[in-house]
């Protein structure tokens, strides 16, 4: 199975992902997952990620607590998608695994510097302050890293948060360029992919026919998560942005897409936070990140499904 560090912002999708890979221990190892301010202020993604990890029954889990604001700018918060608690939908009880006293930056540093080099992959579903900040302070573990396979950005689909951007990019935009700037292996689940994912009422149905606790938690996150999003878009139902990360790494062939350069907008307070892709190859820039373009929707809920019904 290969080795993973998660870091998130639950988030109803994020919780989708984690849940995910924890479902499938057999593709995926998650060594711990740390937390990060985003769709709510990091008091609550540290201990939603907790709540998930309880309700997986997987309590064994180490969780920490990372940066509470992006690297230079007030965090924005999306409440507005989310709910209040940034895990609305089902009632979960209040977590009592402990958070740990690591910072989890100190974390993702030492597990990379600890692990055989290239054997560490890390999943980012929120803003990439966490990661950045690591790469800041410990230049070492860049070459360390096997892989980045994050969800953020978009090209055709530009944004959700402003016009020109996506949200886990535009809450911290230098974080995110510090991260495509790294060299390091990136693979980008951006809103092209994501906004191809759609929560039907078959596939909340499918959920809820598991008659498990998790399906059916997960069935009443995805009713509530982003709900209005089917009057946004008229679509067929909402998006389900994160566990394309995780679905990734157990079926890379659901997903298709582009080696091509990205850069990211920090200037413009028109485009801040966009994902400037290159997908037509019209620059002289170098190729820096696989970003997605396609998927298989109904293999990945098929897969999704599977996986957490087995928890
Ligand atoms: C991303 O923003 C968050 O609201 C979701 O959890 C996802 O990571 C989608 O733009
Ligand atoms: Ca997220």
């Amino acid at each position: 199975a290969r080795d993973i560090i998660i870091d998130t912002d639950p988030g109803q999708d994020d919780a989708a992902a984690i849940l995910l890979a924890l479902g499938s221990p057999d593709e995926i190892n998650v060594l711990g997952i740390t937390a990060v301010a985003g769709n709510v202020p990091l008091p609550l993604t540290q201990k939603n990620t907790r709540i998930v990890c309880e309700l997986a029954g997987k309590v064994d889990v180490p969780v920490f607590a990372g940066c509470e604001a992006p690297i230079a700018r007030k965090l924005i918060t999306a409440e507005h998608v989310h709910g209040t608690t940034g895990l609305d939908g089902p009632t979960l009880p209040d977590p009592t695994m402990p958070l740990q006293k690591q910072h989890g930056v100190d974390f993702i540093v030492e597990t990379l510097r600890e692990r055989p080099s290239g054997s560490v992959t890390l999943c980012p579903l929120g803003p990439l302050t966490n990661i950045a900040t690591a790469l800041q302070r410990a230049p070492d573990i860049s070459e360390r890293i096997q892989e980045i396979v994050l969800m953020g950005g978009a090209y055709f689909e530009v944004g959700n948060i402003t016009p020109a951007a996506e949200f886990n990019i535009y809450v911290d935009p230098e974080a995110a360029e510090i991260v495509f700037k790294s060299g390091i292996k990136i693979t980008v689940m951006p809103l092209d992919v994501t906004h191809k994912v759609l929560v039907t009422p078959d596939r909340v149905q499918a959920l809820r026919d598991c008659k498990t606790k998790v399906c059916d938690a997960m069935a009443e996150m995805v009713d509530f998560f982003e709900r209005f999003d089917t009057d946004k878009y008229g679509s067929a139902g909402a998006p389900l942005h994160d566990p394309c990360v995780t679905a990734y790494l157990i079926k890379p062939e659901l997903f298709s897409g582009r080696y091509i350069n990205v850069e990211i907008e920090t200037q413009s307070e028109l485009t801040l936070g966009m994902t400037v892709a290159d997908w037509w190859g019209v620059s002289a820039r170098e190729p820096n990140a696989m970003f997605m373009g396609d998927v298989d929707a109904q293999g990945f809920f098929d897969l999704l499904t599977e996986r957490l019904a087995r928890l």
